[in-house]
């Protein structure tokens, strides 16, 4: 099992696993329960999430150098704190604010798709959504001129912890020496060094009231106490990295399912045309680009970009009948949720109906790409609303053809990648 979980995590479940509600096993030192039933995710996630809000030691080990008390790896009071002050800075109410700086890099990847016969979808979609983060952490002009330095301190990180298979990390003894090595600080010295840097600049730019760095500098904590500059930076990394590669990785799964179904792409681009007729989208239009956010729901459907959400129970409990004893990792894992034999109709097709208006609302509990409970996406609007207005200004003048022969599989790492690459041939829309 480890050795397949090590090529690809995903090949270690059977066609039955689509059908199982709770499923229990060992791996090494470490017994794992994945919940795969509403039940089972409602109680560990939602009902009873105080005990099982704990993120899994071995994820938290691989975050921690990068992400110091970031909240995606956090817990108990400084979670909660850090929450207070991080959800609404990237909530959706943000948007007006957010929305335009989404458009706006959209259409300068327009202008670079402009003379390029070929490109490649992931690598196209990681710039355009490294992009936006970029310029909505640390303001437009500066978070668009650090914006490489950035992603390539992140992607040394990323090298540098080495491409960590899930299930060997999960079973794992807590102080693998793999993930302390030199190379962890060093790389961890640089993104420091750039972020520093940035922040220092943001202090004193013109726009600073309206990047998240500068919110997050006026910040308060409950006592009325301003966040200290190093979490100030460790909040930017966790925004940076919990933002990038998911609406990537969701755009680029978009392109290539798109490119597999004509009839899905003519009702895209019908939608596209009624509602915006060749102009750029803005905020306002989304209510009206119910298909586009079918398609982008429908595409988090089959591949969601966190595939997997594992925790600790803190304390002895219970999954249905079965006794969870503390320290277990219980895990949630949407791949399976997602195409569940019981709970979907044609559980591996490409439907976006499904999402429209007036088709049964899928159960909060089995459609998951944004987890659920109180440890939801922080960037749940943000990240929806991102995808659905660039499909919306690229679909409009580009169709994206996966070039002959390219077979595109899925590769589970922290997320769910197409691949290390989606090559694609442009054609350009009349
Ligand atoms: C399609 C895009 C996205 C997807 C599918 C996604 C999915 C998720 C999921 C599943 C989690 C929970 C992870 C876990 O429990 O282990 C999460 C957490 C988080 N996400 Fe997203 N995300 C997306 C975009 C974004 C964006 C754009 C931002 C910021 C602007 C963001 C900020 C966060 C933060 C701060 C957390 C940690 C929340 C906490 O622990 O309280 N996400 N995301």
């Amino acid at each position: 099992m480890l050795r397949r979980s090590r090529k690809n995590f995903l090949t270690i479940f059977s066609e039955s696993a689509f059908n199982y509600e709770l499923m229990s096993l060992q791996v090494l030192n470490r017994r794992i329960f994945i919940c795969n039933s509403p039940d089972t995710v409602r109680h560990a996630f939602v009902a009873e999430n105080a005990h099982f809000e704990r993120k899994a030691p071995q994820m938290r080990n691989a975050l921690k150098p990068l992400l110091g008390d970031g909240l995606f790896i956090s817990d108990g009071e400084t979670w909660r704190s850090r929450r207070r002050i991080v959800g609404p800075i990237v909530h959706g109410a943000r948007l007006p604010q957010f929305a335009p700086i989404m458009v706006e890099a959209a259409l300068e990847t327009c202008n670079r798709w402009a003379d390029r016969p070929r490109i490649d979808a992931l690598a196209e979609m990681a710039h355009l959504t490294a992009e936006i983060i970029c310029r909505t952490i640390f303001g437009r002009s500066l978070g668009h001129e650090k914006a490489g330095e950035i992603v390539e301190g992140f992607s040394d990180y990323q090298r540098s912890v080495g491409q960590v298979d899930v299930l060997s990390l999960l079973g794992m003894p807590e102080w693998f020496p793999r993930l302390h090595g030199p190379a962890i600080h060093r790389s961890v010295r640089r993104i420091t060094a750039i972020l520093d840097g940035i922040i220092e600049a943001c202090d004193s730019a013109p726009d600073r009231a309206d990047s998240v760095i500068g919110m997050l500098l006026d910040s308060t904590d409950e006592h009325g106490g301003r966040l200290p500059r190093d979490a100030v930076r460790n909040e930017a990394a966790v925004i940076f990295m919990a933002g990038h590669e998911t609406t990537a990785n969701c755009l680029a799964w978009t392109w290539y399912l798109l490119s597999q179904a004509p009839d899905v792409e003519a009702r895209l681009h019908a939608e596209l045309a009624a509602v915006l007729d060749g102009r750029a989208p803005n905020q306002a239009d989304l209510p009206a680009l119910v298909y586009t956010r079918a398609v982008i729901e429908e595409s988090l459907r089959l591949y969601p970009p966190v595939p997997l959400l594992a925790r600790e129970a803190l304390v002895d409990e219970k999954l249905r009948s079965r006794e969870v004893r503390a320290g277990s990792l219980v895990i949630v894992v949407p791949w399976l949720l997602h195409r569940h034999r019981k709970h979907w109709e044609n559980p591996d097709h490409f439907m976006p109906e499904r999402f429209m208006p007036g088709a049964p609302t899928p159960d909060k509990h089995v459609y998951v790409p944004f987890s659920v409970g109180p440890r939801v996406c922080a960037g749940l609007s943000f990240g929806l609303t991102e995808a659905v207005l660039c499909l919306a200004v690229l679909a409009q003048s580009f169709r994206l053809r996966l070039e002959p022969g390219a077979v595109i599989e899925p590769v589970c790492r922290l997320t769910l990648r197409p691949g290390d690459s989606v090559p694609m041939t442009v054609e350009r829309r009349k």
